[in-house]
């Protein structure tokens, strides 16, 4: 075999066999294999696209170029959730403890930002003291005691990915439905997990910026999942603005707190309810939807899914006192308002944007070595409908007070916010639940 003849048979649209599609994967993790014929290849899958057995047999070929984790230990079915990102998305600090707390196994692993997006991890690690780096045995044994355990990824998942992402970084074939299903898939497959709740994002915060991509790319990784063995369902959500009001590390574990107290943001509370019951229905804690709700909305009454953060944050050597008071966590040197600078109704708010100012506040890394400030980021008071009037705040920045950084996060901010003289409605935060099955339509929301 040799990578030219593939590169050519992909160019001319033509399929690879699983054989070829090992030989390359393998070849390039290698080095047998150079960066320009990869690239190369990329870009004819860009082109060209890839048939559904195509897609299964490359991401099956990334899975194997590392370790596949051995979740065997850990007693019940294991149910993973992971969203193809977006801005404030609070969902997993409240939805690993609170399907814990209605009987589901949750062992995930978690990364840290990407792009304009947040990562679990670094949220988690504004709690003091808790560390999401543990041994494998470490992991099986706290989720076998406690239900959950959120862990950062390790380097030795799927390392093909990590060169062909980079790759792909450089040769402006990210975008790309195939090579995203592929991508995620694999680190999620060789993470371990029986079953795999996907909230697919769509709209002006997202990877995916219309539904029909969203949909192909939730239809495909569900086809690799299930090839894989795994049971899997995906929901569309939509993420045209930030999740929730509070965008930033210890601002969102805030938020996780509030929510898990049940006054957390509306839109944030629907989300986690509709997800966590697909991840209660896949491991078959919940028989009926209705009844799935009915569990996480009582564990959210009584405060059990706070109680079993508290929980995880003690085991993974944190301090749980701040589950009941939350000041415990990162403070900022300054609070900021931002005003508004017309009156009307909140039309659009470009979540891509926010994540941005959050970051340029010092919420995210701008390069790849510098730290982040766990303290600052940005608490939203006007989202999409609501009416503001001329000066009154639109958001808090929550900030270290230097001059330049918050001056270039609050111009980026206000031209984030589009207005309009006539009434907006709320933005659909439901699509679509896409199974192996069928693709149903979502009204709620
Ligand atoms: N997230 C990933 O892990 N991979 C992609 O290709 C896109 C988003
Ligand atoms: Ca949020």
């Amino acid at each position: 075999m040799n990578a030219y003849e593939l590169i050519k048979k992909k160019r001319d649209g033509g399929e690879l066999d699983r054989e070829e599609i090992r030989w390359l994967i393998r070849g390039y993790v290698d080095r047998a294999v150079p960066d320009y014929q990869m690239a190369a290849f990329l870009m004819a899958v860009f082109f060209r696209g890839m048939s559904g057995r195509e897609g299964v047999d490359l991401t099956m070929a990334m899975v194997h170029s590392g370790q596949v984790v051995d979740l065997s230990g850990i007693r019940g079915f294991k149910v993973d959730k992971h969203s193809t990102g977006g801005v404030g998305d609070t969902a997993t600090l409240v939805l690993a403890p609170l399907v814990a707390s209605c009987g589901g196994v949750v062992a995930k692993m978690t990364g840290r930002e990407l792009g304009h997006t947040g990562g679990t991890v670094d949220k988690l690690e504004s709690i003091p003291g808790l560390t999401t780096e543990l041994t494998g045995e470490r992991f099986v044994e706290l989720t076998n005691r406690i239900g959950v355990c959120l862990i950062s990824q390790t380097t030795g998942l799927a390392p093909a990915d990590k060169l062909i992402y980079a790759l792909r970084n450089a040769t402006a074939t990210v975008d790309s439905i195939p090579l995203i299903a592929s991508s995620i898939m694999s680190k999620k497959i060789a993470a371990g997990a029986d079953g795999i709740v996907l909230d697919v994002k769509t709209g002006a915060g997202a990877f995916m910026r219309n539904y029909e991509d969203s949909l192909e790319l939730a239809q495909t990784m569900v086809k690799i999942g299930e090839g894989a063995g795994k049971r899997m369902v995906a929901l569309i959500t939509g993420m045209d603005q930030p999740l929730g009001r509070a965008v930033g590390n210890a601002l969102e574990v805030r938020e996780a707190v509030e929510t898990l107290s049940g006054h957390g943001p509306e839109d944030l509370t629907g989300l986690v309810l509709e997800l966590g019951s697909e991840m209660l229905l896949l491991c078959g804690r919940a028989e009926s939807r209705e009844q799935a709700g009915e569990m996480l909305q009582e564990s959210l009454d009584r405060k059990r899914g706070l109680a079993k953060l508290g929980e995880l944050i003690r085991a993974q050597g944190g301090d749980p006192k701040i589950i009941s008071n939350p000041d415990l966590l990162p403070r900022p040197k300054a609070v900021i308002p931002v005003e508004s600078p017309s009156s009307g109704f909140v039309a659009s708010l470009d979540a891509q944007a926010v994540g941005m100012c959050s970051k340029l506040l010092g919420a995210g890394r701008l390069v790849k070595e510098a730290s982040l400030d766990p303290s600052v980021g940005i608490v939203l008071h006007k989202k999409i409908g609501d009416r503001v009037e001329q000066g009154e705040p639109l958001a808090d920045f929550y900030t270290d007070n230097d001059p330049q950084k918050l001056t270039a996060a609050r111009d980026r901010f206000v031209e984030a916010y589009e207005f309009s003289p006539e009434p907006v409605g709320k933005p659909r935060l439901l699509y679509a639940r896409v199974d192996k099955n069928r693709v149903a339509e979502l009204e709620r929301g």
